[in-house]
């Protein structure tokens, strides 16, 4: 109960794993970490970034919390977006949803959870922007996945209005945020298409991914 030795045991069993696959596995991640990538991901167990993508220790910098929330006074965030990209230098931004996210369920049904209501308003915001589409939808399966898809669309956008991805562009920094979705259903990952490389690019591919969302309604 207090000890949780079985998690110890795994852990030793995965390190001499590790260590056996690649000698110098340990020695290389304690000189530097040099990931070409930021997740930013829901905090559901089910969503693990690392091992949906294959990636090993090392290869990804990862940001969690419910429901992949970018929000421009988060500092938790937006420090793990700093460190990221200014010192870092990662090379993708990847925002992941999932579908079935229980923090978006919760904001399009209007359920009280408690102090989690506050954090979610940000997705009853995007629940909002788009009302008139996801209200006409009787199948609430269906009405769940597209705001699935819109909050991370929205994310996307949130990330790109950052100081600090809109100072890395102005500097000339090779930096692309890509929205990709999770299927909880058969383990594969789906690109919305609003891969932004640049601060010019930002409204026109926001506009298109939104409306081509919009109109599959
Ligand atoms: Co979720």
């Amino acid at each position: 109960m207090r000890t949780l030795q079985h998690l110890f045991e795994s852990n030793r069993n995965w390190a001499e794993g590790a260590k056996m696959a690649d000698p110098d596995f340990f020695e290389r991640l304690v000189a530097q970490q040099n990931p070409k990538y930021l997740w930013i991901g829901c905090a559901d167990s089910r969503v693990p970034a690392n091992q949906i993508t294959g990636l090993t220790p090392g290869e990804v910098f990862v940001h969690r919390n419910i429901a992949n929330v970018v929000v421009h006074s988060d500092f938790n965030c937006l420090s793990v977006i700093e460190y990221a990209v200014a010192y870092l230098k990662v090379e993708h931004i990847i925002v992941c949803g999932h579908y079935g996210c229980g923090g978006v369920k919760a904001a399009l049904q209007n359920n009280k959870l408690g102090l989690i209501d506050n954090w979610l308003r940000h997705i009853r915001d995007v629940r909002q922007k788009h009302d008139d589409v996801l209200s006409g939808i009787d199948d609430q399966e269906l009405a769940l996945k597209m705001l699935c898809e819109f909050n991370v669309i929205e994310q996307v956008y949130n990330v790109c209005h950052t100081t600090i991805v809109q100072n890395a562009w102005e500097q000339g920094q090779n930096l692309a945020v890509h929205g990709w979705i999770y299927s909880l259903e058969d383990g594969l990952l789906n690109d919305l298409n609003t891969c932004v490389t640049k601060a010019d690019e930002l409204s026109s591919i926001y506009r298109l991914a939104v409306s081509t969302k919009r109109e599959q309604v």
